[in-house]
Formats: structure tokens, C-alpha cells, sequence
């Protein structure tokens, strides 16, 4: 197995800065995936951190700078509500990003959320192999947010079991609601080429330290978040001043 990348740092005073700094590197990351391979991957993530980046993302520079006619939009994980409920994560992007984009319909691949749980997961596993194929779909980007409970995606501390080592996306239990949940798992996120975690304010500060100073040779971590680094990629985290600030020096 190959060792797990080191992680990238990088920190801003506040969280405007923040987003306008990941909408620079998303686009970097985006652009050079369409110029070697045609096409990027690009998953989103939920919560409300990441709305000022795909609002930044939707403005100009960055509207323009990347071609949306080669992107493949995906989420990470998705409520199990209707499309056009205000806790559907799809809901947050559309308002924020797809509504003011030249995406196709066709590029933009949400998690049924109104479908059963299990359902909703089995189609989405089925839609990801079909369209980004490989034994493991090779992710271009990830996008992702921290909870303050060490949960990434829906992948939370609490899960009782593991989720199946060849499963690529499954239904969780979620401990706020909307309890039902659909997540990728960890085997698919740490097969992507880049993760970015997304993370700004105090309340975030101690779980960021945990989790960065978890040491992949060891156990895994109890905390969700911990587990994910990328096991042939690059590992990124941008966080504003407040989320970094039990980092220390
Ligand atoms: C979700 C997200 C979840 C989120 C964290 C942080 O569906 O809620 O996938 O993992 O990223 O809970 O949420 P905030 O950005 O709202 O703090």
C-alpha cells in the first residue's frame, strides 16, 4: 500500500478569505485536470461552510475560467429529503453555483435524496462506477467539510459498523437531523487524486487538531475525518485564522 501523502496546510484571516482563496485553488486544481485528462470529477460537499465558495465559484474570475461544458458534478453526501428541501445539500449548490453556471443537466449528478436510503445509495455507487468507471472511480477533486464531532461527509463517529470495505456508497444514521443520510465512503475518497477540507471557525479548532494529528500508521481514528487521506493523492486543508488556531506555531 502506498504511504498516505502528507497533508497541505493553508490558512486565512477570515472565512471571505477563505473562500476566496479555495475558489482560486479549485479552479487551479479543475483547470488542470481538464487540460490532461478532458474532464474533472469534481465532488461537493454539504453543510453551509462551502456556500461562499461555490458563490465565489459562480462569479467572475472563476465563472469563466473553467470550462463547465468538461466538469462532472457530484456531491459526497446528501439528506434524504426532497431536491428542493432547505436541508438538501443539492438544494444549497443550486441557489449557490448550478443556477448560475453553464452546466448541463446532464453533468450534474445529485444523491436521489427522496428515494429510500439504501435505494438512493445503491443507485448513486451504480451511477458514480458507470460514468467515472475503474474498480474505484478515480475522483478528480473532493470537496469536504468537518463536523465538530470529527464527521466528515455523513460518515459519523457514531456508526456502529464500519461500512463494507467494497462499498464505494452507503446509507447513514445521521445524530442530527435529517437522520437518514447517503455518503461516499472512505475507500472512494481516499482513491481521489485531491481532498480539500474546508473548515473555518473557533468551535472547529480542536477537532481540527485531532484529526490532523492523527497518524495514519496507527489504528484508524474514531473520528471519521481522520481516516481520509488520499492513499496516491494530495491532501489539502484550508481553514480561516479561528479553525487553525489550536494548531499553534
Ligand atoms: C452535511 C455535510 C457535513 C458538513 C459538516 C460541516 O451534509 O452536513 O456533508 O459533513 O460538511 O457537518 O458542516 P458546516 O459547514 O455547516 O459546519
Amino acid at each position: 500500500m502506498s504511504t498516505p501523502s502528507a497533508a497541505r496546510l493553508v490558512t486565512f484571516a477570515d472565512p471571505a478569505a477563505l473562500a476566496a482563496g479555495a475558489a482560486r485553488e479549485v479552479t487551479r486544481i479543475v483547470r488542470a485536470a481538464v487540460a490532461d485528462r478532458g474532464t474533472c470529477a469534481l465532488v461537493l460537499a454539504g453543510g453551509s461552510t462551502p456556500r461562499r465558495l461555490y458563490e465565489a465559484l459562480a462569479g467572475e474570475p472563476y465563472r469563466s475560467e473553467i470550462d463547465w461544458s468538461k466538469i462532472q458534478l457530484f456531491w459526497g453526501d446528501e439528506r434524504c429529503v426532497p431536491a428542493d428541501d432547505c436541508a438538501s445539500n443539492y438544494a444549497m449548490a443550486r441557489q449557490a453555483l448550478l443556477s448560475r453556471i453553464p452546466i448541463a443537466e446532464r453533468a450534474v449528478h445529485r444523491i436521489a435524496g427522496e428515494l429510500e436510503p439504501e435505494r438512493a445509495a445503491s443507485l448513486y455507487e451504480e451511477e458514480l462506477r458507470r460514468l467515472v468507471g475503474g474498480a474505484v472511480p478515480r475522483l478528480d477533486l473532493v470537496l469536504l467539510g468537518l463536523g465538530a464531532d470529527g464527521h466528515t461527509a455523513s460518515l459519523f463517529p457514531s456508526a456502529s459498523n464500519a461500512p463494507d470495505e467494497e462499498r464505494l456508497v452507503i446509507a447513514t444514521l445521521s445524530p442530527e437531523p435529517p437522520r437518514h443520510r447517503v455518503t461516499l465512503t472512505p475507500r472512494v475518497l481516499n482513491f481521489a487524486r485531491t481532498v480539500m477540507f474546508l473548515v473555518h471557525g473557533e468551535e472547529k479548532a480542536g477537532v481540527v487538531r485531532e484529526v490532523i494529528a492523527h497518524d495514519m500508521g496507527g489504528p484508524p481514528s474514531r473520528l471519521p475525518a481522520a481516516n481520509v487521506r488520499p492513499l496516491d493523492g494530495t491532501l489539502l486543508w484550508f481553514l480561516d485564522s479561528a479553525a487553525a488556531s489550536a494548531l499553534g506555531p
